[in-house]
């Protein structure tokens, strides 16, 4: 069990390369068991999701090899259509693989990705939809087991934005007969990556982006060499941990309009803040101003996997402010430690209430999340004297050479045994 030992109180300077986005890469990658041909992702995050789905297609009878920072997939092996309990648990993204697996082999077995520590994650909105494709479902001691004499495409209604259940979605319909209408589809900038990279292997996907995607199924797939998009958390993370620290910061191979909700807030935080082309320049030279509301949303709006990071410097802020969960049920788990290094919140149902402090104190917490880690580094990076964050192998599921980035920032910051 690794952690981070952090000297708080530094202001952050200099330059980060934000990495390749993690909520883009794990569709793509899934995406890949579509086509016999040859699949090259680009500069792929080092992290631990990548690494576990890289192994489930391997299960599957994929071929993968790293080359330097790429990926190369080659499916045309695949011939296995069963996720097992072990890996779907550990790795919940590997629902996104029904899509297809199904849409492959007509048929496919996966372990229920269940719950983790930020809600239930229920899958009702994959499985109805995979269903109006023609797929029959059934689900009985923790399986979720598929099959289609074909799939054909028809006109899906999401009930909620799901992310996850449109890429699902559009991966089942890429090779479906006719053509598929996903209403109410999440607009995120990784959807609009997976129907680009989707194209660039020959399907035809559009609408991706504005609420309603259309494909057009074809009979069959190319290969492809892909470069996806910035990660738009790992970018806005470095943003409000230069906010919480006072500093002066440049990201690079950013695209801002990915971010513009956290930049507005960061703004009103009295942060300054220049874009130019794929970079964004930040500075920050006294204590942020709090921020009276944070409600977080499917994306245009605030997004939840920043909701901690901004909770954090919401606690360093001058004033109040109330930060509002919409999304996840049990986002909020990292408020206790926060609690521990002297932050004043308060939590009820799907808010919390902070009133700011004039600086944290250092203390020894623990992760139990991806971005509620994130979050208690970040604080620990402002706060007053020595910090511990344990559990941090859960960071490393999505941040890659996190310390190793903020270390260059001028944190105070290394990895050591427990
Ligand atoms: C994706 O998760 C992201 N993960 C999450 O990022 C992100 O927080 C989330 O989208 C929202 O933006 C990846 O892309 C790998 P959803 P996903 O389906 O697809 C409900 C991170 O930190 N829902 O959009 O699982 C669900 O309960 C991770 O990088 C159903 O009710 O999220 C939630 O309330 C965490 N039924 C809401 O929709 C379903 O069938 C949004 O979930 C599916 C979802």
């Amino acid at each position: 069990m690794d952690k981070y030992k952090i000297s708080g109180g530094r202001r952050l300077e200099g330059c980060v390369r934000i990495q390749t986005a993690k909520n883009s890469v794990l569709p793509i990658l899934a995406a890949a068991v579509l086509t016999d041909g040859a699949v090259t992702v680009l500069n792929v995050p080092d992290i631990t999701d990548v690494r576990n789905m890289v192994k489930i297609l391997c299960r599957l009878g994929c071929r993968a090899a790293y080359r330097g920072d790429d990926i190369v997939i080659d499916s045309s092996c695949a011939d296995n259509c069963e996720i097992p309990r072990a890996l779907a648990h550990e790795l919940r993204s590997s629902v996104f693989l029904l899509g297809s697996v199904i849409s492959r082999f007509h048929r496919a077995r996966i372990a229920y990705p269940g719950g983790c520590d930020i809600g239930l994650r229920p899958v009702d909105l994959h499985l109805t939809g995979l269903k109006r494709l023609g797929v029959e479902i059934t689900e009985s001691n923790g399986y979720i087991t598929c099959s289609c004499k074909k799939l054909v495409g028809n006109e899906i209604m999401l009930d909620c934005p799901s992310v996850g259940a449109t890429e699902n979605l559009m991966l089942a319909a890429v090779r479906a007969e006719g053509e598929t209408v996903i209403k109410n589809a999440a607009r995120e900038p990784e959807i609009e990556d997976l129907q680009n990279f989707l194209n660039s292997m020959g399907a035809k996907v559009c609408g991706a982006g504005s609420g309603t995607v259309r494909i057009e199924g074809v009979s069959r797939l190319g290969g492809s060499v892909y470069q996806p998009i910035a990660d738009r958390i790992e970018a806005g993370t470095f943003l409000i941990a230069a906010a919480m620290c006072g500093g002066n910061i440049e990201l690079e191979g950013i695209n801002a309009e990915n971010l513009s909700s956290l930049l507005h807030k960061l703004r009103e935080n009295g942060c300054k803040l220049r874009i130019k082309n794929d970079k964004i320049y930040f500075r920050s030279d006294k204590r942020p101003v709090s921020v009276k509301s944070i409600e977080t949303q499917p994306y245009p709006g605030f997004p939840t996997d920043l909701q901690a990071q901004m909770t954090a410097l919401c606690c360093v802020s001058s004033g109040n402010s109330i930060v509002t969960e919409n999304l996840f049920e049990t986002r909020f788990k990292y408020v206790p430690e926060l609690r521990r290094m002297g932050a004043d919140i308060t939590v009820v149902d799907r808010c919390a209430f902070v009133r700011g402090v004039e600086k944290l104190r250092g203390a020894v917490t623990v992760a139990n999340d991806l971005r509620g880690g994130a979050a208690l580094v970040i604080a620990a990076l402002a706060a007053e004297g020595e910090s511990e964050v344990l559990g941090i192998s859960h960071i490393d599921r999505g941040y890659s050479r996190f310390e190793y980035k903020l270390a260059s920032l001028g944190a105070a910051i290394e990895r050591a045994g427990t």
